[in-house]
């Protein structure tokens, strides 16, 4: 069996508000009603995670200006994830959620403290998703002039994990007492300060709230480049991946397996998603007419303008592609932004036009086309290869409530049928769920 996580790509953000599906989300998109339907129809499907991408900015890189974002809602305007995670607990039962927090915009106490509400709130569910920030303008919001080099950023962000960490283990397991007699709460002998003095944070603890239901709540981490695979080594329950073929798949599973036991840690301490934007119907010829439109659709200007927009973007704001002819080669440059993203989007791109690049496959992961029984045996196939303690983060760029169901309601049956994923929840927390196997 393989675990499932969910992508939300643009966080609690505008989803398509125009054109077919998208009903009234224009209107409603600051609403929970929408995000309640997704974390519902996850459960039904039996996903192990609902994962909210955030970045707290206006991105001005492409064209220099505010216009591509703004006419399309492009990653902006959104919301901030954390209050939806209590919202979205209330309506489910078992989904873990897992809320993306930086470490140039919350001080560790701070992510720390919420972390653990959050956890309480939600009975054992809470999870975050570890970030560094990917361009200037979230650093620009939290006092930086600039943001730092990448090399520096996930330096910090060890600390930083370092330090939220201990505050996590300030209040020993036994520190409550509860003795209504005496009475006493908790045993002062067992919550120790932490006094932490480092390059980047200070910090004198103890916590001030009691550990949550899991303790520790889930760390998930998303860059693949060196620092970030270091970073989920030391600290992650799990990683979101990039990888494009079976084979790809194993080589980064190898290499985590290796620094996994490097730290102390165990291969199965953490779980590798790896993104996939499948395209699953009821019959297979019906998955490559939705690929044949998807290609159709991809040549649009504005889906290629959209496109060079997210390039800009994931290069951490160093690369105007407004800048350069679309008949003209790809500038082969990565930035210093989401190296990851950056990488994967421009393999093998060395002998196409920037507009054959724009208008090309997104290269977001694994794909896999087919009827509904054929992509879940294609996935069976590629977590053979990739191994144990694995799976896959889905990811629809544009999601509408059918894109939801068509995966929860049409490929999961498909999966569970094959025995390939959970037929119901068997423990109570989060990190339980996400290790069974
Ligand atoms: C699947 C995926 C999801 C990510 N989600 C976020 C996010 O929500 N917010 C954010 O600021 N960065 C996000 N990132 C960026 C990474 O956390 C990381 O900071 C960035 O990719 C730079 O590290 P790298 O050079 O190791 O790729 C994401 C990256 C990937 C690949």
């Amino acid at each position: 069996m393989f675990h499932l996580g969910w992508f939300l790509g643009n966080g609690t953000g505008m989803y398509p508000w125009y054109g077919t599906w998208a009903n009234t989300y224009g209107r409603d998109w600051t609403k929970p009603d929408f995000f309640i339907d997704l974390a519902t129809s996850l459960e039904r499907g039996g996903f192990d995670l609902l994962f909210i991408e955030d970045t707290a900015m206006l991105e001005d890189t492409y064209g220099g200006s505010l216009d591509m974002t703004l006419k399309y809602g492009m990653m902006a305007p959104k919301n901030d994830p954390m209050p939806y995670i209590p919202l979205l607990a209330q309506a489910t039962r078992h989904l873990g959620l897992v809320g993306t927090v930086s470490t140039i915009q919350y001080p560790p106490y701070l992510a720390a403290r919420q972390a653990v509400t959050l956890d309480h709130l939600t009975e054992g569910r809470a999870g975050i998703n570890v970030v560094t920030s990917v361009s200037h303008r979230v650093a620009q919001n939290y006092g930086y002039d600039q943001h730092l080099s990448p090399a520096e950023r996930y330096e910090m962000a060890q600390e930083w994990m370092d330090v939220v960490s201990a505050l996590w283990e300030s209040w020993d397991p036994d520190a409550v007492v509860l003795d209504y007699d005496e009475p006493r709460y908790a045993d002062y002998t067992k919550v120790h300060p932490i006094n932490h003095e480092g390059k980047y944070f200070k910090c004198r603890g103890p916590l001030n709230t009691i550990p949550g239901p899991q303790r520790r709540p889930v760390v998930a981490q998303a860059g693949n480049s060196t620092g970030g695979r270091e970073l989920a080594a030391a600290h992650a329950d799990t990683m979101l991946a990039l990888a494009k073929t079976p084979d790809e798949m194993k080589a980064l599973r190898d290499d985590m397996d290796a620094r996994l036991i490097a730290h102390g840690r165990k291969p199965g301490d953490l779980k590798i998603l790896f993104m996939t934007v499948p395209f699953a119907a009821e019959t297979d010829g019906d998955a490559q007419e939705l690929v044949r439109r998807e290609e159709d659709a991809r040549r649009d200007p504005e889906a290629i303008a959209q496109r060079l927009w997210y390039l800009s973007y994931t290069s951490g704001g160093t690369i105007d592609y407004s800048r350069y002819d679309l008949d003209g080669p790809v500038p082969q440059e990565i930035g210093v932004g989401e190296t990851t993203t950056s990488k994967a989007w421009l393999e093998n791109s060395e002998n196409l036009t920037l507009r054959e690049l724009a208008s090309g496959p997104l290269n977001y992961g694994i794909d896999f086309v087919g009827s509904f029984d054929t992509v879940a045996a294609k996935m069976g196939e590629a977590i053979e290869v990739a191994g144990p303690n694995s799976g896959y983060l889905f990811y629809q760029p544009r999601m509408s409530r059918k894109d939801v169901i068509n995966i929860t309601d049409g490929l999961c049956p498909a999966l569970r049928r094959r025995g390939l994923i959970r037929s119901s929840y068997e423990h109570k927390t989060f990190r339980e769920n996400l290790l069974a196997f």
